[in-house]
């Protein structure tokens, strides 16, 4: 009797291995050729994929549901307030039920935990489309974005400026696999801690109490907004706690004279980052919101087709 093969979900950026991301990049490279020249590529024709949003986007609605049509599948969009999500129906029976009738489920929540508890109770893929701690697509793209402008990532320093949030933990997974360095400055109280972001040890990161030394000899300098979505409460005291962690064309200056400018966008300019900088000739923020869809694709692709030639 033949085995089933066991489903590969996408909860975390360690989930995956570098051979498997070497693979990606170079496929999101195809797939990015194909969608500019007008070719049609659609390997999931007659896939389904659910996308379930508890909290709000813009990027990786229309990044998943325009990658999946493409791809010649179609896409289901649930939200917590317009299904049962929001009236407390158990995370373990919405996953029986979604995964029995679709191919592939995007979900965007709170608690790691929570993705987590609907994989282990899904017959299909579930992709992270952020979460608390984590958010790997967009990690995805950006090292994909940083290997079109400058080739490898392996070997290079990445500079983390602000919160050590989810984002930040995915930059860490990604160095260990990766082969490349973080420079992480955060407030105190607002540190990266090694458990939460799932890495065996610290030797890909190093800390820095000063962002602008974070940034000295940096290839990217890279930020994120001061307050995560489910944190609003804290808005205030992060205002303040943040005031000093604003990327400023000095910290670019100090950064490598090549080196570029990320955020995983919404983006407030004159908080996290100055308006300079982010609308600057350092910055690639549209590529990596753009090549979100192409390693999406072929991200989905990979996990429900496998490696193709
Ligand atoms: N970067 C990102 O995930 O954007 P959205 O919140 O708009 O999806
Ligand atoms: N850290 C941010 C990223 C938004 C794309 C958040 O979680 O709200």
């Amino acid at each position: 009797m033949s085995q089933t093969p066991a489903i590969k979900h996408y909860l975390q950026f360690s989930d995956l291995a570098a051979d498997e991301y070497a693979y990606l990049f170079t496929r999101a490279a195809l797939i990015k050729k194909k969608f500019k020249a007008y070719e049609k590529h659609q390997p999931l024709v007659d896939r389904t994929l659910a996308m379930i949003f508890e909290k709000a986007s813009t990027r990786t609605r229309v990044s998943f549901e325009a990658g999946m049509y493409q791809l010649g599948g179609s896409v289901v969009h649930l939200t917590t307030g317009d299904s049962q999500l929001g009236r407390a129906e158990p995370i373990e029976d919405s996953a029986k039920v979604i995964s029995r009738m679709v191919d592939l489920v995007m979900i965007r929540t709170f608690e790691q935990t929570k993705i987590e508890s609907f994989a282990a109770h899904s017959r299909v893929p579930v992709i992270n489309g952020l979460t608390n701690e984590f958010h790997p697509c967009q990690i995805l793209a950006d090292i994909f974005t940083y290997i079109e402008h400058r080739g490898s990532i392996a070997g290079k320093t990445v500079a983390w400026v602000g919160d050590g949030n989810n984002m930040a933990n995915t930059w860490l997974q990604a160095s260990e696999i990766l082969g490349f360095t973080v420079h992480v400055s955060t407030p105190s109280g607002y540190e990266v801690d090694q458990s939460i972001a799932g890495i065996r040890s610290s030797d890909s990161y190093k800390v820095f109490k000063d962002p602008m030394e974070a940034c000295r000899g940096a290839d990217l300098v890279t930020t994120d907004v001061w307050t995560s979505m489910g944190y609003e409460a804290e808005n205030e005291a992060r205002r303040a706690a943040f005031a000093e962690w604003c990327v400023d064309t000095e910290m670019m200056r100090v950064a490598q004279p090549d080196a570029l400018f990320m955020h995983c966008l919404p983006a407030h300019r004159g908080e996290e980052v100055e308006a300079e900088v982010i609308d600057g000739p350092q910055s690639v923020v549209w590529d990596e919101a753009e090549n979100r869809m192409h390693v999406q694709k072929a991200l989905m692709e990979y996990l429900l087709l496998g490696r193709l030639a």
